[in-house]
């Protein structure tokens, strides 16, 4: 990466952070244990909701800064952005103009014009942004993506991702900002389906066409909470994904097949099984039309382990003590939300979607969502 204008420093527990939206769940229930994991030094809080920072700030001793302008004016390496993702772009950029590094919760952003602004500025910035993809860490995430790398798989054929996330009407209805366009920008996919996504992409690269049916079922909201995706690849692979957060399926799992094997990863870790030969080899040899093509029983190649925040904090700190790059840059985490904009621009139109997408294309889709929201829906069914 480019180098900062500051010496390198060489302590990764030697990093000083301030925290942008430090009242968010997602700061108390993940940060907050990762920061006292991994020794990184929080040097002061804000939040637009000043009590919900003083709170958490009282239990750890951390000063709280009344204003944005006064937190980033503090001595410190890095920010941590946890507001809510329509946010994201305009704080980043308001870190990185104070010299700061920055690691912000997922999604990046919404849009990819945002998207690619920030990349460009940390380009011209010398700091980096690292998004908080953490599944990228889960150990059978690693290893599937070395086995895919090297070739394990053959050639893949097909994936199938189904995921679900099931959620109270309250989860939406008592944080406003959450399943509208305007607060959101999106609703199952980019929310908690990113990682899900996200994972897909960083195993088997961004796809090249999208078709999609995004529906909301079931919760009080004006953005799906449901999703079927197509994706497709120029060399024939496909994928189908079901997300939803109106249901609760049975256990989150990525399967990929391949011609020479298959994985499958789900919460219990990642299973692997292959096949006895490459299948193109055994579809052009000779033989009885109907013999089998053999594959092994299904192994467990490593259970489920890490994928916490302690872990990307570790990445970040690192990537910040060496100057280097960390595992979600802001470059790798486009992709994901690339597919989650072209299944929204597909699921409207209903057609397929090629990449890559106009970003211009999806900020007109997305200000005219906006512009012709309804507003949250409220819930159509009272309990018995
Ligand atoms: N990595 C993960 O697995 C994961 C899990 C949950 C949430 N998230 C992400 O974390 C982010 C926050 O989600 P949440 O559910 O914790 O949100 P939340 O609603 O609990 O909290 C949002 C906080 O942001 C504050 N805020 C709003 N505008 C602000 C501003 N301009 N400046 C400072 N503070 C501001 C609010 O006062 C509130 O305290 C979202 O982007 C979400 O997608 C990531």
């Amino acid at each position: 990466m480019t180098a900062g204008a500051d010496p390198a420093p060489s302590d990764p527990a030697g990093l000083r952070v301030v925290v942008i939206a430090a009242g968010s769940h997602i700061f108390q229930a993940a940060h907050v244990p990762a920061i006292l994991a991994t020794g990184v030094q929080v040097v002061g809080v804000f939040d637009a909701e000043p009590s919900r920072a003083a709170e958490v700030a009282a239990e750890h001793g951390w000063k709280v800064a009344d204003t944005l302008d006064e937190l980033l004016a503090l001595d410190a390496d890095a920010a941590v952005v946890c507001a809510p993702h329509p946010l994201h772009a305009e704080l980043v950029q308001r870190c990185l103009d104070a010299q700061l590094w920055v690691l912000v919760e997922k999604p990046l952003a919404a849009r990819l014009s945002e998207i690619d602004a920030l990349t460009a500025a940390v380009e011209a910035s010398g700091r980096q942004v690292a998004v908080v993809q953490q599944h990228r860490l889960r150990a059978e995430v690693v290893q599937a993506r070395r086995r895919i790398a090297a070739g394990e798989l053959g050639a893949v054929h097909r994936a199938v991702v189904t995921a679900s996330y099931p959620k109270r009407a309250s989860y939406y209805v008592d944080t406003p900002w959450r399943g509208t366009w305007q607060g959101e920008g999106g609703g199952v996919l980019l929310n908690q389906g990113l990682h899900d996504i996200d994972v897909l992409v960083h195993l088997l690269g961004r796809p090249d066409a999208v078709t999609a049916n995004l529906r909301t079922l079931v919760q009080p909201i004006e953005t799906e909470d449901t999703a079927d995706v197509l994706l497709e690849w120029t060399g024939g692979a496909t994928a189908t994904v079901h997300i939803t957060s109106a249901a609760r399926l049975d256990g989150n799992r990525t399967e990929i097949f391949g011609s020479g094997g298959s994985l499958r990863l789900s919460q219990d870790g990642l299973d692997i099984r292959s096949g006895h030969g490459d299948f193109r080899d055994f579809a052009a040899t000779a033989g009885g039309h109907f013999d089998a093509y053999e594959v092994s029983d299904w192994r467990r190649a490593v259970p489920h382990g890490g994928g916490t925040h302690a872990e990307v904090y570790s990445d970040f700190a690192t990537a910040w003590a060496e100057d280097g790059e960390p595992l979600t840059t802001a470059r790798a985490a486009r992709d994901a939300v690339e597919v989650i904009a072209a299944a929204a621009l597909s699921s409207t139109r209903r057609a397929t979607v090629s990449l890559p997408l106009d970003p211009a294309e999806f900020d007109a889709f997305l200000d005219a969502r906006i512009a012709a929201s309804p507003g949250r829906r409220t819930p159509e069914r009272t309990p018995a």
